[in-house]
């Protein structure tokens, strides 16, 4: 995180750096230089939508693979340089990110999981054997006071799932009592002894299972729907501590059928229905992609399949429309994110994968997808945040790198609590194949601060885009690209791939911006 993040270079240094980006990727691609294509950005500020929850922005952290242990996680007696157990080179990275929520313990895991198996004394806490993930053991020592109490210090709210699958819900009852309850009850003063007197303030969202379809238990919709309403019956916070959102199991992709059958039995109980949805270039599940050294098919089919993210929650969105026109009930999209192959090498169960500037592509898309659904879409928690699929950050033994989706994440936090306004771009489309996708995609928000924010994404790997905008004033923020479609960050060049210096011209009067071949850019106006 020492990286200089000055956002006012000159505009001979705007023109260098981008000459350099453009020429870079041209090589890189072997591609001959094709004229910028011409794009109109309309920004339509009469009318603001509701604002962007900044939970859009969460991460997801199941007890997988790296994720926790390694991860987030080494333990008082580590070698590794850490903060009461957690690692701090992860922490000091995440702090950047304002990360506003954390999900866990799972995803799958969730449904195994038996919260009484990681409180208590070190030595008192069995070991476990991770049945989704590999089939490791592990010795519980991260568990909930280690959850909870790092949510805390990131400054996050916390987002539980609870076991619904195979523990009963007088478990998740007294789960939720432990970390909830003031007063002299038996889980208040077990917790004041586990070392945290005061009850967790920042359990905002409990999720009632996880993907109860399929590894949360197999169940039908009507079966997860009254068996949500029972658990929603008994598991509440404890007298006098906040309210959290009931976050029921939702549907994955388009299964629209889970989403009308959920929601007519159980929406009077829910603050949120959960969506799933991967992005997954091959065909199949055996067959995912590969993370680096794909072709250009894969690089538009993974846009392609991304942008499918709107489609999915605009399609179960008119269906809870059906159930709750007020839209008291939350869409919460708490896993996307890229799937691919295992990295070669690595253990198998552990999805572990690489992250490239496909990746930060999908992550502003992504991004930008829900700004523009903000009436339904109040959280959504990317998987996952540490050393498991489209991540954050990556750790080898001691070492962390910064991947290019943390990039866009961190280039992305102004638009946290930001009032969207809608956006138009026209110009032409980047056409691979039989894809057609618009060229450039666009965000456009009012910051906590009082500043527009504009996030401007290049679809194309081949071609940059001359982006006029009307808007009067200057603009500066940062740019991320690479020579290729996928560059990325190594142990050995941690730094190959990262934001730099960005702005805006004056043209006639108007603001306009070079936005190079497959680049995401964010600035800030400053307005007349
Ligand atoms: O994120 C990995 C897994 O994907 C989660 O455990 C599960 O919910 C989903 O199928």
């Amino acid at each position: 995180m020492s990286r200089p993040q000055s956002l006012k270079a000159n505009n001979s240094t705007q023109r260098a750096l981008l000459a350099a980006l453009a020429t870079v990727a041209l090589c890189g691609s072997a591609v001959a230089q094709r004229a910028p294509a011409n794009v109109r950005l309309t920004i339509d500020l009469n009318h603001p939508g509701p604002v962007i929850a900044p939970a859009v922005e969460g991460q997801f952290a199941e007890n997988l693979g790296r994720g926790i242990y390694d991860g987030i996680w080494v333990g008082h007696h580590s070698s590794i340089p850490n903060r009461n157990g957690y690692r701090t080179d992860v922490m000091d990275a995440l702090k950047a990110l304002h990360v506003p929520v954390i999900r866990w313990p799972g995803g799958c895991f969730a449904d195994t999981y038996d919260w009484r198996d990681g409180v208590g004394p070190d030595a008192g806490r069995p070991r476990g054997i991770n049945t989704n993930w590999g089939g490791v053991t592990d010795d519980n020592s991260f568990g909930t006071n280690e959850f909870m109490d790092y949510s805390v210090a990131l400054g996050a709210d916390a987002y539980v799932s609870l076991n619904l699958g195979s523990l009963p819900a007088y478990d998740a009852r007294q789960w939720v009592q432990y970390m909830t309850a003031g007063g002299d009850s038996a889980l208040a003063q077990e917790r004041r002894t586990n070392g945290r007197d005061k009850p967790w303030t920042n359990l905002k969202y409990v999720g009632y299972g996880n993907e109860l379809w399929g590894c949360g238990g197999n169940m039908t919709a009507d079966y997860a729907a009254s068996l949500f309403k029972r658990y929603a019956t008994f598991v509440n916070p404890a007298p006098g501590a906040p309210d959290f959102v009931k976050i029921a199991s939702g549907p994955n992709e388009a299964d629209y059928a889970w989403t009308d059958t959920m929601m007519r039995g159980a929406a009077r109980q829910m603050g949120a229905i959960s969506l799933h949805y991967y992005t997954i270039p091959g065909p199949s599940w055996e067959h995912k992609g590969s993370a680096t050294g794909f072709s250009k098919d894969e690089w538009a089919t993974t846009l392609s399949k991304a942008r499918y993210i709107d489609t999915l929650i605009a399609k179960h969105s008119a269906i809870m429309d059906k159930y709750d026109p007020g839209k008291k009930v939350a869409l919460d999209v708490d896993e996307w994110g890229t799937w691919y192959d295992q990295a070669p090498g690595s253990h198998p169960g552990f999805l572990y994968q690489q992250n490239t500037l496909r990746d930060a592509e999908v992550a502003a898309l992504t991004l930008d997808v829900f700004f523009r659904h903000t009436d339904r879409v109040k959280l959504a928690t990317i998987a996952q945040m540490v050393n498991v699929l489209q991540a954050m950050v990556l750790t080898d033994g001691d070492r962390m790198l910064l991947t290019p989706t943390y990039h866009v994440f961190h280039m992305y936090v102004p638009f946290q609590g930001a009032t969207p306004y809608p956006a138009t771009v026209s110009g032409p489309d980047y056409v691979e194949g039989k894809h057609r996708l618009p060229m450039v995609d666009a965000s456009v928000a009012r910051g906590t601060d009082g500043r527009l924010y504009l996030a401007l994404v290049n679809l194309d790997p081949d071609r940059g885009a001359h982006v006029e905008t009307g808007l009067n004033g200057t603009a500066s923020g940062q740019i991320l690209s690479g020579p290729k479609m996928d560059s990325h960050n190594t142990f050995a060049a941690p730094d190959t791939i990262h934001p730099v210096a960005y702005a805006g011209q004056a043209e006639h009067g108007s603001l306009a911006f070079e936005l190079p071949a497959k680049s995401i850019a964010v600035v800030a106006v400053d307005e007349p």
